[in-house]
């Protein structure tokens, strides 16, 4: 099987290396890709929102499978013009990719299908967002209504704060604040059946104990020792076939990867957000673990074979990744800098680049890249993917130090 990958961060980073041990896959194609991406693929250029040249991409190289990474193609159409030739793409139609597009489209499913999940009112100007945040009280929640990869959120007590968020940005969902521990549950779906991965959790904010501005997410561990038993069967009946089920009742069935962003709350699971894609950086960890071939399982749910897929197999242990970021991050990460140190298995590129002159490798986005260890248990994980990031240099790179350490030392609790 011929397998082009779409998109060139982390997450394409740690799907290349699942695809790239897959024996069935003979050929890997990445595009952009990235200098990680080129130990295991062949890179090609394309602008991976251009949903003609990525179709024509698909052609010139026979790919058997298209697997987009990132949400931006998914939403600007790419998976359908690369089915409109015929060929299997793993990611949802545009349409359906509306479920992470727009964050009212999302509560609008939700609301429909049943799914449990935080109450919430689509404001559109200054006198509504305001009798919204004074009906649900403190902490305020304002999420600007499209994509803005995980950083259009503002979680504030600050109620002029969530005012000037609302201002910039113009459409927004404003929400009750949920309480307890989040997940990330990715679901492989082909549109009915769904196969659910390992649950994950990701570290939002920039700083150590969840401090400082919402990022893309700054690392993560799986499994989760602290999760309720029953969690997965719980939010496969309540939250993710009844959402497979609305979508495809409204003739947009969603096939491709489901990310349900969840908060454990006193009540049980709430849904935070949906997402249309792997998440990242909780992918590195949750493909860590996996053990089923990746490539076969993506190419049964892009062909709608997935409720003859074998059950999935997990190695046994944990896993952790730790985000270094550039200086700077979220708000103004500064490019361009040399990184040292990074030629080691477990480094998962995102945003790198190599030097044209000399070949060395530079600091090229917010996430730079990301130590990823697995270990007999959470503790070792931690150990091994902490000494990874630590070999690595680069002038003024930040990282959180606690990530996974909660979950270690025991102490994450559901809300009584
Ligand atoms: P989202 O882009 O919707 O995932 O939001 C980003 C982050 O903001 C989430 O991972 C949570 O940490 C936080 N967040 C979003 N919505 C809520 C909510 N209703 N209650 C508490 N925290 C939230
Ligand atoms: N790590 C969160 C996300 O991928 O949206």
């Amino acid at each position: 099987m011929r397998v082009l990958l779409v998109g060139g961060g982390g997450r394409e980073h740690a799907l290349a290396l699942g695809l790239a041990g897959d024996p069935a896959v003979t050929a890997l194609i990445a595009a952009p890709g990235n200098p990680g991406i080129a130990g295991v693929a062949e890179l090609r250029a394309v602008t991976p929102t251009d949903p003609a040249a990525v179709a024509a991409l698909a052609v010139e190289t026979a790919a058997d499978l298209v697997v987009i990474g990132p949400e931006a193609p998914l939403v600007a159409g790419v998976a359908d013009a690369v089915r409109a030739k015929g060929i299997a793409v793993f990611g949802p139609s545009a349409e359906a990719a509306r479920l992470e597009g727009s964050k009212a489209f999302a509560k609008d499913i939700m609301t429909a299908a049943g799914v449990p999940t935080a109450r919430a009112y689509v404001c559109a100007d200054e006198e509504s967002t305001a009798r919204a945040l004074d009906e649900f009280g403190a902490p305020y929640v304002v999420k600007d209504d499209g994509l803005a990869a995980g950083k259009g959120v503002v979680v504030t007590d600050d109620r002029s704060a969530a005012l000037a968020h609302a201002r910039e940005c113009g459409r927004v969902v404003v929400e009750e604040f949920l309480d307890g521990p989040e997940v990330s549950l990715f679901v492989v779906t082909d549109g009915e059946a769904a196969l659910p991965l390992l649950p994950a959790q990701d570290f939002k904010r920039i700083g150590d104990g969840d401090t400082g501005p919402n990022t893309g997410g700054m690392g993560a561990y799986a499994p989760l020792p602290w999760a309720p038993a029953g969690l997965v069967d719980e939010v496969m009946r309540d939250v993710v076939h009844p959402t497979l089920a609305e979508l495809r009742r409204r003739g947009t069935p969603f096939g491709g990867l489901l990310y349900v962003g969840l908060a454990i709350t006193a009540a049980g699971p709430r849904v935070i957000e949906f997402n249309a894609r792997f998440g990242d950086p909780e992918t590195q960890v949750v493909l860590a673990l996996l053990e089923t071939p990746l490539g076969g399982l993506l190419h049964a749910s892009a062909t709608g074979t997935l409720a003859e897929h074998p059950p999935l197999r997990w190695r046994p242990g944990a896993a952790v990744t730790v985000v270094l970021a550039a200086q700077g991050y979220p708000a103004a990460p500064r490019t361009g800098d040399v990184i040292t140190g990074a030629d080691r298995p477990g480094i998962i590129h995102a945003g790198t680049a190599r030097r044209a002159s000399d070949g060395a490798l530079l600091s090229a986005g917010g996430r730079v890249l990301c130590g990823t260890a697995t270990g007999a248990d959470l503790a070792a994980a931690r150990a091994a993917a902490y000494a990874l990031v630590g070999g690595v240099e680069l002038a003024g790179s930040q990282h959180r130090t606690d990530i996974a350490a909660a979950a270690v030392d025991g102490r994450i609790t559901i809300p009584a």
